[in-house]
C-alpha cells in the first residue's frame, strides 16, 4: 500500500506526523489554518510540495466551516491567511508561488459580477483541492523523465545505483515523490540496482523518512551518514545522485536540504551525475540567482539532540541553516513534469 501523508476527504484534514515516524504512524488533524501553519512551522509535514498542499487545504477547511454574504470579506480573509502561511517556512517556495495564483484567482473572482459569494467560496476551494491531484501527476511525470535521463546512454540490460539526500517521497509531496519517485520508477522499470539514502542530519529525514518509505516499498536500500559520500563515490560506483529542491533560482541555482552543496561538489570530483527533480511548482523565476533566497536557520535544538536526547555538549554554540544552495554548474540537469532542462535553460520554458 501507498504511504498517503496527506488525507482529505469530505472537507476533512489529517496529516502523518512525521515528527513521530518511523516509530509512530499517527494521523493529526488539521482543522483550520492556525494548526495548518503550526503543523507546516514544527514539521510534523515537511517537504517543499506536501508543504503547499497542506497549507492550502488548512485554508479549504477552515472556509467550509464558514458562511459568506460578502465578497469582499473573502476576499480580505483569504488574501491575510494565506500570506500567514508562506510565514511558516520561508525557503520552501511553493507555498509562496500557490499563495499568489490563489491570491489572483479570488481576485478574479471577486471581479466577476456573475459569481455570488458562496459559488466564490466553492470555486475557491475547488482550486486548491486540484493541487493535490496535480501533483501526484506531475511527480508521476518527474518519476519517467527523470529515469530515461539517466537511464540515457546506459546500456539496456544495465541497472543503475543511485544516491539520494532527505526526503522527497510520498511524504514530502501528495503521493510518489519527486528524487524518490524517480528513484520508484526505475525500480519498476526493473532498472535500479541500489539506492543509497543519506543520513540527513541534524533533522535525520534520510534516516527516518526515506529509509522507511524504501523498506516499505521494498526498494534495495543502504542507508549512509552523510560524511560518507565521499567514500562511497570512491569504493563504490555510483551512476547518479538525485535531489529534491526547496527553490530553484532562474539561472538554476538551487536550494534544497542542507548537505546537497557539499554532495554535488563530491559528485562532480568523482564525475558522477548530479540530478535535480522539482516540479515547476518549486521553480522561482522572480530571483535571478540562489543568492536571493532566504536560507530558514531552525533551531539549536534539531543538532543537540535526538529526540529528547541531548547529544551535544551543554553550552556549546550551535548554527543550524536548514538548506544550502547548489550553484548551477555543478547541476546536470533539473527534472522537470515537462522535461529536463539544463539549468541555464529553464529560464526560457517557464
Ligand atoms: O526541511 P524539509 O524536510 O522540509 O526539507 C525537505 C527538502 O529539502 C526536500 O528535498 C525538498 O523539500 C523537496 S521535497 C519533494
Amino acid at each position: 500500500m501507498t504511504l498517503r501523508s496527506i488525507v482529505y476527504e469530505n472537507g476533512k484534514l489529517e496529516i502523518l506526523d512525521q515528527l513521530l515516524l518511523p516509530n509512530v504512524t499517527k494521523y493529526v488533524r488539521i482543522g483550520g489554518v492556525e494548526e495548518g501553519w503550526r503543523a507546516i512551522n514544527s514539521m510534523q509535514v515537511r517537504g517543499a510540495p506536501a508543504i503547499a498542499i497542506v497549507g492550502c487545504l488548512s485554508l479549504a477547511v477552515e472556509l467550509q466551516k464558514e458562511v459568506f454574504n460578502d465578497k469582499k470579506i473573502i476576499r480580505q480573509e483569504v488574501e491575510g491567511k494565506l500570506n500567514y502561511l508562506v510565514s511558516a517556512r520561508p525557503t520552501a517556495v511553493n507555498m509562496k508561488l500557490a499563495a499568489q495564483v490563489l491570491i489572483n484567482f479570488i481576485n478574479e473572482l471577486d471581479e466577476n459580477d456573475t459569481v455570488g459569494a458562496e459559488e466564490m467560496k466553492r470555486g475557491f476551494i475547488s482550486a486548491i483541492e486540484a493541487m493535490l491531484e496535480k501533483d501526484i501527476v506531475d511527480n508521476r511525470a518527474i518519476g519517467e523523465a527523470g529515469a530515461q535521463a539517466i537511464l540515457a546512454g546506459t546500456p539496456e540490460d544495465n541497472a543503475v545505483r543511485i544516491l539520494t539526500h532527505c526526503n522527497t517521497g510520498s511524504l514530502a509531496t501528495a503521493g510518489y515523490g519527486t528524487a524518490l519517485g524517480i528513484v520508484r520508477t526505475l525500480h519498476a522499470h526493473k532498472r535500479l540496482e541500489h539506492v543509497y539514502c543519506t543520513e540527513t542530519r541534524p533533522y535525520n529525514q534520510g534516516a527516518r523518512l526515506t529509509a522507511y518509505e524504501l523498506v516499505h516499498e521494498r526498494i534495495p536500500s543502504t542507508l549512509v551518514c552523510d560524511s560518507m559520500v565521499a567514500a562511497l563515490m570512491r569504493s563504490r560506483s555510483v551512476s547518479a545522485v538525485v535531489v529534491g529542491a526547496d527553490r530553484v533560482a532562474a539561472n538554476g541555482d538551487t536550494a534544497n536540504k542542507i548537505g546537497t552543496y557539499q554532495i554535488a561538489v563530491v559528485a562532480r570530483h568523482h564525475n558522477v551525475p548530479f540530478y535535480v527533480a522539482a516540479p515547476f511548482t518549486s521553480i522561482d523565476t522572480s530571483i535571478p540567482s540562489g543568492e536571493y533566497i532566504v536560507i530558514e536557520e531552525r533551531p539549536d535544538h534539531e543538532m543537540t539532540h535526538i529526540g529528547e536526547h541531548r547529544i551535544a555538549a551543554p553550552g556549546i554554540g550551535c548554527w543550524n541553516p536548514a538548506f544550502d544552495v547548489t550553484p548551477a554548474p555543478l547541476i546536470t540537469a533539473i527534472i522537470t513534469e515537462r522535461g529536463v532542462y539544463k539549468p541555464n535553460e529553464l529560464q526560457k520554458y517557464v
